[in-house]
């Protein structure tokens, strides 16, 4: 059986759903794999390197998508690859299937099993096909990276002849996967780091990184069974803003990373609190594309207010392509390897199978 990959419009997408090092993999299930010509050339991955590992560059996508039994993908195809599709294909990537429901909906006259890899449940067998905790995970870090890169002072304290130059001060506003990883790269790197969440399970994980857990006074814990957060209401929302705004005026850098899943991102940091904070200080704010979590965030530009610069891009991880890639391309095998049985040589869509379950687009 054959399985496959499109080149995808690397302006807005730079990550790639296979890797030269998965192939063995695949091929350890019986699967061929084809691909695109140039399919990785922008990571500095020549074809050769997918040839030398068993992989068969196609002549064109066509080639691919006609090929392929399942075509494994970063994002839903465009309307034209999409529309190549035929009966009893299957498509696997991070297909977004509220925001793509009507790219969808205008296939459903064939029979084509779409699988979308961030509605995968967060459970321990799925540990390892966790999409959104890998690229998270990078995230975080990489927000931190650069965020301390356009600050204009030194992150560590340092004593020196000359005087002392004290440690910068790092807000982190959600200890999710991406915060804590922020949180302990801004440690590494000599910050004394604060971090806030609505979730209280996290106040233990944020202190063993070393971080001071700032606490809305006599508020709920606001967790759903699922281990996600929950909406936030008004007295909260009120509290939360007293105490942030306190602490924005000692602030920074502001790493942003809340989201409530299915929703826009919450609104946490006003205008009037960023007014606060000192000239120099810089707000990172990764839920830029979900609606910002800071007021005054615009996707892919550096917005400043009286000298606090805030940033947010609609793809952090296209600038650091490589390593997602490749934790991707892992997370991806895991999938596929679940849902194709070997024996048999066919996909099994066994719904009794929760990861299966959850993960088909209807
Ligand atoms: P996420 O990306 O949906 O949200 C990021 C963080 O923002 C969360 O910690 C959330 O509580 C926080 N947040 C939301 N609204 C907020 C507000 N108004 N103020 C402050 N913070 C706010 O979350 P992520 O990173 O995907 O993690 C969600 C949960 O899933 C966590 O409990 C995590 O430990 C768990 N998880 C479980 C895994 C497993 O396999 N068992 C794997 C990865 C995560």
């Amino acid at each position: 059986m054959i399985i496959g990959s499109v080149t995808e419009d690397i302006n807005i997408e730079k990550r790639v759903a296979i890797t030269p090092e998965i192939l063995k993999k695949y091929k350890s299930l019986d699967l061929e794999v084809y691909l695109s010509k140039n399919y990785a050339n922008h990571l500095g991955i020549k074809d050769d390197e997918y040839k030398s590992q068993g992989a068969t560059i196609a002549e064109s996508n066509d080639e691919v998508i006609s090929k392929s039994s399942a075509l494994l993908q970063m994002n839903i195809l465009n309307d034209e690859n999409l529309s190549k599709l035929k009966n009893d294909q299957i498509l696997v990537g991070v297909l977004n299937p509220y925001k793509n429901e009507n790219k969808l909906k205008n296939i459903t006259s064939k029979n084509i099993k779409f699988f979308s890899l961030e509605l995968l449940p967060r459970i321990t067998r799925a540990q390892s096909m966790d999409i959104l905790s890998s690229q998270a995970n990078l995230a975080g870090y990489k927000a931190v990276v650069d965020s301390f890169a356009y600050f204009q002072k030194a992150i560590p304290m340092m004593m020196t002849a000359a005087g002392t130059i004290s440690a910068a001060k790092v807000l982190v506003v959600g200890a999710g996967v991406a915060g804590l990883q922020a949180i302990a790269t801004a440690k590494r790197m000599g910050a004394i780091v604060f971090a806030t969440d609505v979730r209280l399970a996290s106040k233990e994980q944020v202190e063993s990184l070393g971080g001071k857990f700032l606490i809305v006074e006599g508020s709920e814990n606001l967790e759903t069974e699922g281990g996600y957060a929950k909406e936030a209401d008004e007295g909260f929302k009120k509290k939360q803003e007293q105490l942030l705004k306190e602490t924005l005026k000692k602030i920074d850098i502001v790493i942003c990373t809340a989201l409530i899943p299915g929703k826009k991102a919450p609104l946490i940091i006003k205008k009037d609190m960023i007014d606060v904070m000192q000239s120099g200080s810089v707000i990172y704010d990764l839920a830029a594309s979900q609606g910002g979590n800071a007021e005054l965030t615009k996707v892919d530009e550096i917005v400043d207010n009286n000298g606090v610069k805030i940033m947010g891009e609609a793809n952090i991880l296209n600038k650091l392509p490589v390593s997602a890639s490749n934790l991707y391309a892992k997370n991806m095998f895991n999938f596929i390897s679940n849902l194709y049985d070997k024996e048999k040589k066919s996909f099994e869509f066994n719904l009794e199978d929760e990861i299966i379950e959850k993960t088909m687009v209807k």
